[in-house]
């Protein structure tokens, strides 16, 4: 089977969120168990800078926009994944983040940069690719790439797509003049196509184009089909019936091991648990936090969006420290979020350590250095730090709620609470605080935790079959 794995960002090169570990990883386990797939990005500078040698296989002059891009052939870096990389320096070739100027607002073309990209790769799906290697299938990622089916069955192309959700919250949105700037026909502007509430919706298109949607677990397979996690895409979704199927993600065993983390100065496993305290220490004193070893440290780890519930963590945040908690949040995000944030961090210093920003390395050192990991997202398509913490032995809380549900086992791995709510949270936090003082259940609950497998090789042979199911239907 070849697979054409088409996503705006991907690890290690280009990353803003989840999606790029999910799309870092997926492709490489989908090749160890014999699936030829390869990846398509955007050229920003940052993947062309790390990449060390590409090569021009095609060339494309008439794109929407009327513009003009070169494809080239690489490898992704430390996995062997075979890549390629759409270069358009008009479009990626800037300062700031993928969608993201340096001010955080989001780029004035978006619509072109991603309709360009779905457009090369519907192109090198269809029969018309100007590439000797021909997927089988296309599988396209969030709003981003979520044109590509549109374009590919409006183009009369019946090659079968597959569209994951990996948040339905950015749904890709324009108003309806853009149809022609991105060449696509009048026609398509309909319910029955891309017409979202009156505007285009990349995402709707990709979900109402593809042939099988898929998203990040089957919680949230199931929460989308209505209101209000549907977010106004529900009716689509509960009319995909079993065409709709949740995949739960895995994670990166080999990037996220607390017993061999470059990032970290200490290992441990679960057989010498006692080692994590020096990760603690280390973590402390990295980030300012006073030494005290009966106190719990908690971590929390997030872009800051509503989303993620930091405010529910804000409003709890001064009892945690009352109680003789210490907090570590690190994020970047919506600034009103971030300046509370930064804020709580100053009302309680050496107890309430924050870092706004993004910062890899520090993510894995409070993983490992927290002992409980805080995620009380409103709503959560997968998440993966739950994931990283019960493999680190931190204790996670989450809210019943997607990934976060099908992941965490209540009082056996971790917390669960709901619902999303300053309350509900506070007893969560009674309950931790309960059982830190019990240190054998404690450590009885970490083990729990760290003897789940979430690898990717469960996920990939979903994908797999799935692919399969779709070829012979
Ligand atoms: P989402 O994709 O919604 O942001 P996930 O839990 O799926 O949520 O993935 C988030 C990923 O991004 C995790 O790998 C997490 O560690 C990482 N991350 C988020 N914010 C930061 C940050 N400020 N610094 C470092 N890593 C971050
Ligand atoms: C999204 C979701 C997150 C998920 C990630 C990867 O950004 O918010 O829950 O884990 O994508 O699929």
């Amino acid at each position: 089977m070849q697979i054409l794995f088409a996503t705006s960002e991907a690890l290690p090169l280009i990353k803003t969120g989840g999606l790029a570990d999910v799309s870092g990883a997926l492709p490489a386990a989908l090749r160890a168990i014999g699936v030829d797939c390869r990846l398509l990005l955007p050229g920003y500078p940052a993947v062309l800078a790390k990449l060390k040698y590409t090569r021009p296989v095609a060339r494309f002059d008439d794109l929407p926009g009327g513009v003009a891009a070169r494809l080239l052939e690489s490898v992704q870096p430390g996995v062997g994944v075979p890549l390629y990389v759409l270069d358009a320096p008009d479009l990626y070739d800037r300062a700031g983040g993928p969608y993201q100027d340096a001010t955080g607002h989001d780029h004035a073309d978006n619509a072109l940069r991603f309709a360009v990209l779905s457009q090369v790769a519907a192109r090198l799906a269809s029969l018309g690719s100007p590439l000797a290697w021909h997927p089988d299938i296309l599988h396209c990622n969030d709003w981003q790439t979520g044109l590509a089916p549109a374009y590919l069955r409006l183009s009369g192309d019946l090659r079968p797509t597959v569209m994951t959700v990996h948040n339905l919250a950015y749904q890709g949105i324009f108003p309806p003049h853009t149809l022609s700037l991105l060449n696509l026909p009048a026609h398509a502007f309909s319910i029955a196509g891309l017409e979202y509430y009156g505007n285009l919706s990349f995402l709707k298109a990709g979900l109402y184009y593809a042939d099988r949607v898929t998203t990040v677990s089957p919680s949230y397979a199931e929460e989308i089909r209505s209101e209000p996690l549907g977010m106004g895409m529900q009716g689509l979704l509960a009319g995909k019936g079993e065409h709709l199927v949740g995949i739960l993600n895995g994670i990166d065993t080999d990037a996220w091991n607390p017993a061999a983390d470059p990032f970290l100065g200490c290992a441990y496993t679960a057989e010498t648990l006692a080692d994590k305290s020096h990760c603690k220490r280390a973590l402390r004193r990295e980030i300012g936090l006073v030494e005290d070893d009966t106190a719990p440290l908690f971590g929390m780890i997030a872009r800051m969006t509503p989303q993620k519930g930091m405010d529910l963590v804000l409003s709890i945040a001064d009892e945690l420290v009352g109680r003789g908690g210490q907090l570590a949040m690190l994020g970047t995000g919506d600034r009103d979020i971030e300046a509370a944030v930064r804020a709580l961090a100053q009302r309680h210093p050496g107890h309430v350590a924050a870092h706004i920003g993004y910062d890899e390395g520090l993510s894995h050192r409070i993983e490992a250095g927290a002992d409980v990991f805080l995620m009380p997202s409103r709503f959560e398509p997968c998440g993966l730090n739950q994931m990283y913490s019960l493999r680190y032995g931190t204790v996670p809380v989450v809210h019943a709620t997607g990934g976060l549900r099908d992941t965490v086992d209540d009082g056996v791995t971790g917390f669960v609470f709901a619902p999303a709510e300053a309350d509900a949270l506070r007893d969560a936090i009674e309950r931790v605080f309960d059982l830190w003082r019990r240190p054998a259940q404690w450590q009885a609950m970490m083990r729990a935790g760290m003897r789940q497998d979430f690898s990717w090789r469960r996920s990939a042979a979903a994908y797999a079959a799935l692919y399969q199911s779709l070829l012979g239907a």
